[in-house]
């Protein structure tokens, strides 16, 4: 039972790929907090994933679309407003992939066509899905628009290869066009920084299983799971959230503030 926070808004939801995205967890809270959504994705996620299956559970229509591919989403975004019936007042950027990462290259020996290729994909989709939607003038005023990152953007993590680069990039995005979208449509941009989460894209990312735990052992909460990310997504896109522009915020359970934890300092707690 939803408490209708997004009752007659009109939303597209990017990266729902399988029953473990965090945006599959967005878009069933979405409809539960009553609004209406379009669903989208890589066409090739549409033949490797089952968006297809959450589109008919939810009975809602999903529109295939390369996020780094302008004409793709002029098309996700005219297609959007006429199904939607008006303009779109919530968009979830929930995109991630990094090809050094996928294929184990180190950070010393990184392929820099394919680093071209992540950043593309993580980050630079997020400006092209913008600049789209406000030349076609798509976005309704006070909408939020939302795109989920790690923290690996401003403190090392090795693991996290390029993408640490690719998420900093996202970050400045949401501000800056947070600025220009504040001041043409009054709609808000902000980016979530997520704990760890067990997805396809999260486990791409090696000794991934022995992080989370790391990470979970750390957060005076634990870890926030890919429901508890959706909530606070939604809470984002409601009215209730309408003054907060431009912000990047921690939802870890803590993990950010952290310097030391006494437990593990003192072998109380053990890593793996
Ligand atoms: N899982 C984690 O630990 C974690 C932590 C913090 C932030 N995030 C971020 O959350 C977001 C969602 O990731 P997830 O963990 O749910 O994994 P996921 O693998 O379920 O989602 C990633 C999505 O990106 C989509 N995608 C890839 N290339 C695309 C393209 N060219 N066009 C359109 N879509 C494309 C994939 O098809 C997939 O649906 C990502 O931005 C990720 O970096 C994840």
């Amino acid at each position: 039972m939803g408490y209708g926070l997004l009752k007659g808004k009109r939303g597209i939801i990017f990266g729902a790929l399988d029953e473990n995205s965090i945006a599959t967890f967005v878009a069933k809270k979405a409809i539960e907090e009553g609004a209406e959504i379009v669903l989208t994705n890589a066409p090739v996620a549409f033949r490797a994933g089952t968006i297809n299956d959450l589109a008919k559970s939810l009975n809602v229509i999903a529109i295939p679309a390369d996020a780094t591919d302008v004409d793709d989403l002029e098309n996700l975004f005219k297609k959007s407003v006429e199904i939607l019936g008006g303009k779109i007042d919530f968009i979830l950027h929930s995109i991630g992939m990094s090809v050094n990462i996928r294929k184990n290259r180190p950070y010393d020996d990184l392929n820099y066509e394919w680093m071209q290729k992540t950043f593309d994909i993580s980050a630079i989709s997020f400006h092209k899905m913008m600049q789209v939607a406000l030349k076609l003038d798509a976005l309704k005023e006070w909408g939020s628009i939302v795109a989920l990152t790690y923290i690996a953007a401003d403190r090392t993590f090795p693991f996290y290869g390029e993408m640490a680069e690719a998420k900093a990039l996202l970050e400045s995005f949401a501000r800056s066009f947070g600025y220009q979208l504040g001041e043409l449509r009054k709609v808000r941009v902000n980016t979530i920084s997520q704990s760890p989460t067990m997805t396809k894209a999260g486990s791409a990312v090696k000794g991934f299983e022995e992080f989370c735990e790391y990470s979970h052992k750390m957060s005076p909460l634990g870890n926030a799971d890919a429901d508890s990310c959706a909530d606070y997504c939604i809470t984002l896109f409601s009215d209730l959230c309408r003054m907060v522009t431009m912000q990047n915020l921690y939802h870890d359970g803590g993990f950010s503030k952290m310097g030391m934890h006494p437990g593990i300092m003192s072998g109380e707690l053990r890593i793996i």
